[in-house]
């Protein structure tokens, strides 16, 4: 079982129209309304290939009602903890070209109860977990040390932790030890102050980020697939992908493959890099179900390519 925490959760709303104006009043063609946040992806992907898991959330205003009820039609197990300010609704107006232009909102201030109120939601959902993947950016409200505490009081549960996270939030979570964390190319970069042009600079900068604290560094490198740090080394892998449509999610994807597939070691990388890939095959942050998936398109490499230049994502 594996418990997943989404701090800052949205619901996200598309709308394509066919011509983006400002100041104008548009007709949408189409619209659609899907449950967001990097955690609800991790567990969604979980369950859509018949891995039990759990969602923690923050729960409040009428968005929060819309988020639980959208879940609760996937099949989608969540531990709501209820809060003041409404959940963040995020809307993307997309275009007949592809051109998607987002309107973000910040989401509630948590107050230091509803925090408090969140971890404990956490470790009572995490009792007899496996794992728990703590992702995304923390609410205001929340000090950058809130994945760092939760690192450390899962630790006293037994449980293993997983972060994904970014900027103050990700290296201060470091500290604590965390079982993994999942750093793309920018977050490697920018967490560790290195360079990122190459494959052999991605491993140095994983194994620096690795040096910090963390028992075993996953680092996704879009196209160019995924770096494991472990205690018994660095491996490589990737995936084919015909025609990417839409990377967003992919890292979540990848990190619930990763989990799903044992939580360490080649294996588990192989298995994360077909959930990648296949995410990255879909559009928006739609999540692979286990038909999406090509086991075939997976290679694990024998040796880094450590001169080869990393693409840039399309
Ligand atoms: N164009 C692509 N071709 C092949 N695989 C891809 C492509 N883009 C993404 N992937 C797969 O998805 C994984 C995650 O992608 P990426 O490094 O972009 O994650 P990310 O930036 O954390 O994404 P997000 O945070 O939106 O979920 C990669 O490690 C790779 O396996
Ligand atoms: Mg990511």
């Amino acid at each position: 079982m594996i418990v997943t925490l989404t701090p800052n959760p949205s619901v996200d709303r598309t709308i394509e129209v066919p011509q983006l104006v400002r100041g104008a009043v548009l007709r949408a063609t189409s619209s659609r309304v899907d449950p967001g946040g990097k955690g609800v992806n991790v567990a969604r992907a979980l369950i859509a290939h018949g891995v039990t898991a759990t969602a923690v959330l923050p729960a409040g205003g009428a968005e929060g009602a819309q988020l639980a009820a959208l879940l609760a039609a996937e099949g989608i197990g969540i531990a709501p903890v209820p809060v003041a300010g409404a959940v963040r609704a995020n809307v993307s107006v997309v275009e007949p070209d592809g051109t998607v232009t987002k309107l973000n909102e910040q989401g509630p201030d948590l107050s230091s109860d509803e925090t408090t109120a969140l971890v404990r939601a956490t470790l009572e959902a995490a009792r007899g977990a496996e794992w728990v993947v703590a992702s995304g950016s923390l609410p205001r409200g929340v000090a950058a040390a809130f994945y760092a505490h939760l690192v450390d009081a899962l630790r006293d549960e037994g449980v293993r932790v997983a972060v994904d996270t970014s900027g103050q939030a990700l290296a201060v979570a470091l500290d604590a030890r965390p079982d993994l964390v999942k750093p793309n190319r920018e977050e490697l970069a920018e967490v560790t102050g290195l360079t990122v042009r190459t494959l052999g600079e991605a491993v140095d900068a994983a194994q620096a980020l690795r040096s910090r604290g963390p028992v075993t560094v996953l680092a996704s490198l879009g196209p160019d697939g995924a770096v494991l740090v472990d205690d018994t080394g660095v491996t490589h892998g990737e995936a084919r992908v015909d025609t990417p449509r839409g990377a967003v999610g992919a890292g979540d994807a990848l990190l619930a493959g990763f989990l799903a597939g044992g939580g360490k070691g080649p294996d588990a990388l192989a298995e994360a890099l077909a959930w990648g890939a296949a995410a990255a095959s879909l559009p928006g942050s739609h999540m692979p179900t286990p038909h999406d998936l090509d086991r075939e398109g997976v290679r694990i490499h024998d040796h880094v390519e450590t001169d080869r230049v990393l693409q840039e994502r399309s």
